[in-house]
């Protein structure tokens, strides 16, 4: 069965960000001038998802409005014969199909996830974090889409390596290797400590996964954080199902955090040809004014 819709929460505090998310999503604050949401959006859009079901809260409706049309911007960019602009405000305004469901108390992942039940019915879906941006040419939830289908639509969660000194920030992965990038899950456990993670495979925020989960976020307990962890969920789901975690290609950053954010916008910065030298000599100009070397 092909995958066609795609859950994005993106219900969180985003204190991390504070004060910035006082009064705007952290999902609308952009890696220069692109929303970080965009990035993911456009994840989905290229694996063939055609629905996008965003678990929203109070005070994210600048995420749906910029997925919407804009008329009067359409109209003004026209009049102004600014016509580059005004087809790639057409372009993300008809870039998917958008819904969005209320998670009225913030009560974690797995909660948020399970705010979606009614948009999916009776089929697999995608999961996406809405502040982790991956970057690769095969969008990496599409390589999990086509090892999913690979196995009769089964559960896949998408999974990263990280220096074993870091388990302790990740959900890491525990299971049978299948071949070098794939192995049959037996569990996962939240943050461990280096002697203690079963592998050095942690999960970023891409997940395939099956209707199952629903009956299964109803019935766990919370979890860490006094929330409903999709963590928990994945682990009861492992005991009755096959799920896979798969190593995806592609570079991943963590814009949810402000180390992973200020990455992504030197990452973006370099590789744009159009900002590339300006911005390398602000850097040089600024290294020098503090007297700093590389
Ligand atoms: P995070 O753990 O990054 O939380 O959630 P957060 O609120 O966004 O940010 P911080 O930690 O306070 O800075 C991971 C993802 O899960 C969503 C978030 O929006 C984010 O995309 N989420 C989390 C929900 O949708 N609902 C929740 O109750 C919790």
């Amino acid at each position: 069965m092909r995958i066609r819709k795609a859950i994005i929460p993106i219900a969180g505090k985003g204190t991390r960000f504070l004060p910035a998310t006082k009064e705007i999503a952290k999902e609308i604050i952009p890696i220069i001038n692109v929303p970080m949401i965009h990035y993911i959006v456009k994840e989905a859009c290229e694996a063939g998802i055609d629905q996008v079901i965003f678990v929203t809260a109070s005070g994210k409706f600048a995420v749906e409005d910029y997925f919407d049309r804009n008329q009067e911007l359409e109209a003004f960019l026209e009049r102004n014969n600014k016509l580059k602009e005004l087809e790639l405000i057409r372009q993300i305004g008809s870039m998917v199909n958008v819904t969005s469901v209320r998670q009225k108390e913030q009560l974690g992942l797995g909660h948020a996830v399970l705010c979606a039940r009614s948009m999916i019915g009776d089929e697999p879906f995608a999961v996406l974090l809405g502040d982790d941006i991956v970057i690769n040419k095969n969008p990496a939830i599409k390589q999990l889409m086509d090892l999913s289908l690979k196995h009769q639509g089964a559960s896949v969660i998408g999974v990263m390596e990280v220096p074993k000194d870091q388990t302790s920030k990740y959900g890491i992965v525990k299971g049978e290797i299948v071949d070098e990038k794939t192995l049959r899950m037996t569990g996962m456990v939240e943050k461990p400590k280096p002697e203690d993670a079963p592998t050095n495979l942690a999960t970023p925020g891409r997940y395939i996964l099956t209707p199952e989960i629903f009956d299964i976020l109803e019935t766990i307990p919370r979890g860490a954080g006094n929330e409903y962890q999709l963590t928990d969920a994945i682990n009861v789901l492992c005991q009755r199902k096959d799920v896979f975690a798969y190593k995806f290609e592609g570079e991943r950053f963590d814009t949810g955090s402000i180390p992973g954010y200020l990455d992504a916008t030197i990452d973006f910065a370099l590789k744009d040809p159009a900002i590339r030298a300006t911005f390398m000599a602000s850097l040089k100009y600024r290294l020098n004014k503090y007297g700093l070397t590389l």
